[in-house]
């Protein structure tokens, strides 16, 4: 086990025992995702790339009879809820994530009960490193360790993503759930976002003298506000217009031949869809071919296309991806879902400092925030560590 791994396992089995008055009786924990490419395309059964990273939730958890569920986080405070009165829109905060998960699993037809639970996570809130869905994927692994529930990662995905659909009232995708869920270490997860067959296709940096930097760009997005609903309303909109089940199905061609039907903001909307997932698809064969240095180009056209046909980007963003790309990164972009979050920059090694202090300096000079800017390594998904 990596060694912060088995740190942040002595922390919540010695803050559990110490909060509850007994030992627990697992831990577990769960990544949270950065999207290398394909963004906006998995609620229009496209294709994405996501890699779970070394940011995680990590929790303990011990069965506790009646339907009583006792939740602490270490960052963000205790909760105590009935199992039985969490419905949607019953539970506020991030207790809805942990809750949410559990009303899930109840109703694949698992038996479930009470729980004790302690969460620590050190994925920043609010910045599109999707923490939310950590905390559900390792709600439960844990729920289905210790009542029951599917073996199938896959299946557990999308019980993760019912939980925030329903319990949260988000309309994500299925990409972050799977991420968590499935991800394996030094691999990007290329996921059909239709059939949800994945292929786990190897991120070579190291062997080709890269990294990957996230730019925390500390403003928050708002996923639950109207923006996102509403780019997705867009595309199905579109999907409708051009007779097909989803923007999956469209083709650069015949959006041309549809353009004065869809209107400019739906034609565009519905280009960067079409455009998106070629991209995803190209990059795919970059890695399998062993070539990241190469993916540079389809990055930098991936935010340029979700900043002017999609419209999702922000100021921030924009400057983290431009001052990166001044200082000698091969590729950025931004990641998630946009209107703030993170952006992340493909790098040669020997220009990480460099680009760090470009992204820093050039913040400060439009007056934003410090960002924070760290590195991330491709990691294993959701898995019971004891
Ligand atoms: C959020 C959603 C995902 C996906 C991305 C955009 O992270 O949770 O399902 O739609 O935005 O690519």
């Amino acid at each position: 086990m990596p060694a912060e791994l088995a740190a942040a396992a002595r922390t919540v089995r010695s803050a559990f025992a110490e909060r509850f008055g007994r030992p627990p009786d697992g831990i577990w924990a769960a990544p949270a995702r950065v999207n290398l490419i394909g963004e906006h395309t998995d609620y229009n059964d496209g294709f994405v790339l996501p890699l779970a990273i070394d940011r995680r939730v990590t929790l303990a958890a011990a069965l506790r009879p009646g339907g009583v569920l006792r939740l602490v986080s270490l960052e963000r405070g205790e909760q105590e809820l009935r199992l039985a009165e969490v419905r949607p829109g019953t539970v506020d905060g991030w207790a809805a994530y942990v809750a949410g998960a559990v009303w899930s699993l109840a109703l694949e037809g698992a038996e479930v009960g009470g729980l004790d639970l302690l969460l620590t996570s050190d994925v920043p809130v609010g910045s599109g490193l999707s923490s939310s869905a950590a905390v559900e994927c390792a709600t439960l692994l844990a729920a289905r360790d210790l009542y029951s529930g599917p073996e199938d990662r896959v299946r557990l995905a999308l019980v993760a993503q019912r939980a925030e659909n329903e319990v949260v009232g988000v309309p994500c995708g299925i990409m972050d759930q799977m991420a968590s869920m499935a991800c394996t270490a030094n691999h990007v997860l290329l996921l059909d976002c239709r059939s949800l067959a994945a292929e786990q296709v190897p991120l070579t940096l190291h062997s080709a003298g890269l990294v990957l930097l996230v730019v925390d760009t500390r403003v928050a997005h708002a996923l639950v506000g109207g923006a996102y609903a509403e780019r997705r309303r867009a595309c199905e909109q579109a999907a409708q217009i051009l007779g097909v089940a989803a923007l999956r199905d469209a083709t650069e061609a015949s959006l041309e031949a549809a353009s004065e039907r869809l209107g400019d903001v739906r034609y565009r909307r519905a280009r960067h869809v079409v455009q998106e997932n070629a991209r995803v698809l190209a990059v795919a064969e970059l890695l399998r071919r062993g070539r990241p240095e190469l993916a540079g180009p389809a990055l930098n056209a991936s935010h340029a296309s979700l900043r002017d046909d999609y419209q999702v980007s922000a100021a921030e963003l924009d400057t983290a991806v431009d001052a990166a790309l001044a200082a000698g990164a091969l590729g950025a972009r931004m990641t998630g879902a946009g209107f703030g979050g993170c952006a992340l920059a493909l790098a040669p090694a020997d220009a990480a400092e460099e680009v760090t202090a470009a992204v820093t300096a050039a913040f400060a000079d439009r007056g934003f925030r410090p960002p924070g800017v760290f590195r991330v390594h491709p990691a294993d998904g959701a898995s019971r560590l004891a």
